[in-house]
């Protein structure tokens, strides 16, 4: 591979969206962020200067991030934030992935304004597992606050209520023409007849799973979180923030003029507030000079999407994703389990300090916990206070393995489910296999979570609705071809099982990728353990690695 330079500039800039202009945190002016392009095997520095006051740190979302986790980027997990004036240069190398992936900023509500597209292509002269396309598109789904989105997110913390929902959904940062004042920002994908078009597909919205679909067209997937599937049609396809999806657009032979909305709007499962609305732009064919009956501009068409709280498409479509799983590109699925983990995810209540304000039940804070811990954010990064060998104060190896009560967790639950606070990490010892359970909770509600693993992909072995059976569940398990992500949605009212393999030394956050969910505190950290040999151990920190 060769090495790739990028040099960003977090800066603010003036954008109008919604007839309302706002000065938002960009990198080099631009919304949405520039695109990275690398191939397989390609070293990237990027140097990230930041020109605005808020601390920055930027996260390459789904990169692997091999032995180098001091480029992962997420504020107080792997670094100290960029402070103004500072800078910092990302340097990793992209190992045995290709496909499309995202950057986004890893720090309060930043990642808002500050994202923008990953592409990584194959090695030279390695062909795509499908049909050459004839064009490639970047489709990157945001949400858009009128507000100032840190002052959203503060004012909720420090009220302990909910943060508000945007505004609008966008494509390409355009909302569309449904919202008010918006006909002029609307995202037009031009397409010629008879043609296979690449859609790179993701969800950089804060709070929102999003279905898309295209009028008329049916889309063929190929590929999520940058790894290839074994290519299956739909008319919608679902994503999740955190999650990325190309597929394929066959464009119609006879079409001339024609123009069909594209349209991404929420997968809404649980007792959240959101927006209910929906962005769109225009996919529009050329136009031709043959005269034929059919030449008259047809009616714009518009796609149907399910119902907002479709749960039952939303579990049959991942269960369509399937890893290749050929002899190119094998599925190394752990056959068997060294480390057990069964992980509650969902929201709760709190008790409240005497300074704080208690909007919940009984004089409680609404909070969001794994195994009853909601995680409290450490003031010096966690990978740097375990490479120095001085956890103590800053974090403890104590995190449950399983929750610390069983009950119904898809019922009605019992009364005494109080949260606890703490930074705690799970500690595991290099190459171990995990298998992890993920297991919704409806104590205020049941709801899909969108849970994201930094470091690694998992297979997804196994989900079902209703309580997790140890028994019974993973008797069907696949172990044959699971889909390899980076990020699930945990089934609203259910449970997923992943596996996945310790093979990277460093401290691995994990946390659902609904934004207003991390910031109660739904996430945690791995510390994967040095293995013996040289070439299995954490690399040193970089000389410029910001300090706290
Ligand atoms: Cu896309 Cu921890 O992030």
């Amino acid at each position: 591979g060769i090495t790739r330079h990028y040099k960003f500039n977090i800066k603010l800039q003036n954008v109008t969206r919604l007839c309302q202009t706002k000065s938002i945190v960009t990198v080099n002016g631009k919304f949405p962020g520039p695109r990275i392009i690398a191939r397989e095997g390609d070293r990237l520095l990027i140097k990230v200067v930041n020109q605005v006051q808020n601390n920055i740190t930027l996260h390459w979302h789904g990169i692997r991030q091999l032995r180098s986790g001091w480029a992962d980027g997420p504020a107080y997990i792997t670094q100290c934030p960029i402070q103004t004036g500072q800078s910092y240069v990302y340097n990793y190398t992209i190992t045995g992935q290709r496909g499309t992936l995202f950057w986004h900023a890893h720090i309060s509500w930043l990642r808002a304004t500050l994202y923008g597209p990953i592409v990584i292509l194959p090695k030279k002269r390695v062909p795509y597992p499908f049909p050459q396309p004839f064009k490639e598109v970047l489709i990157i789904f945001g949400e858009w606050w009128k507000a100032d989105t840190e002052t959203v997110i503060n004012q909720a913390m420090q009220t302990g209520s909910a943060p508000n929902v945007s505004d609008a959904y966008t494509i390409n940062g355009l909302p569309g023409p449904l919202y008010n004042c918006s006909a002029k920002d609307t995202f037009k994908l031009k397409v010629k007849a008879g043609k296979t078009y690449l859609l790179r597909l993701i969800n950089a919205a804060l709070n929102d799973e999003l279905f898309f679909s295209i009028a008329n067209h049916t889309l063929t997937v190929v590929e999520a979180d940058a790894v290839y599937v074994k290519p299956f049609k739909t008319q919608t396809v679902l994503i999740t923030p955190g999650q990325t999806t190309n597929v394929l657009l066959k464009t119609k032979s006879k079409t001339p003029n024609a123009t069909f909305l594209i349209a991404a709007r929420p997968y809404v499962s649980g007792p959240a507030a959101f927006d209910n609305s929906t962005t769109t732009g225009l996919l529009e064919y050329e136009k031709t000079s043959v005269t034929s009956n059919n030449n008259k501009k047809l009616p714009l068409l518009k796609p149907v999407l399910p119902k907002l709280n479709d749960t039952s498409f939303s579990f049959k479509y991942n269960q369509k994703i399937r890893s290749l799983a050929n002899s190119k590109f094998p599925a190394n699925v752990p056959q068997t389990v060294d480390k057990n983990f069964f992980f509650t995810v969902g929201l709760g209540t709190t008790s409240c300090l005497t300074n704080q304000n208690c909007p919940g039940p009984n004089n409680t804070r609404l909070v969001a916990s794994i195994n009853n811990v909601s995680f409290v954010q450490p003031n010096i990064a966690l990978l740097q206070a375990h490479f120095l060998k001085r956890s103590k104060g800053v974090f403890t190896t104590d995190f449950p393995t399983n929750p610390p009560f069983k009950f119904n967790y898809t019922g009605t639950p019992p009364n005494n489910t109080l949260v606890s606070n703490g930074t705690k990490v799970a500690a595991l010892p290099f190459n171990a296999t995990v298998e992890l359970v993920l297991q919704d909770t409806s104590i205020i509600g049941a709801e899909s979570h969108p849970l994201h693993l930094h470091g690694f992909n998992f297979f997804v072995v196994g989900m079902g609705f209703g309580n997790f059976d140890p028994k019974q569940d993973p008797t069907k398990y696949n172990l044959f071809d699971p889909a390899e992500r980076n990020t699930i949605g945990v089934p609203s009212g259910g449970w997923v099982a992943l596996r996945f393999r310790a093979d990277n030394p460093g401290v691995w956050f994990m946390h659902c990728h609904l934004e207003v969910h991390t910031s109660w505190g739904l996430k945690m950290a791995w510390v994967v353990l040095d293995g013996k040999k040289a070439n299995q151990k954490l690399l040193p920190p970089p000389s410029d690695l910001p300090k706290c």
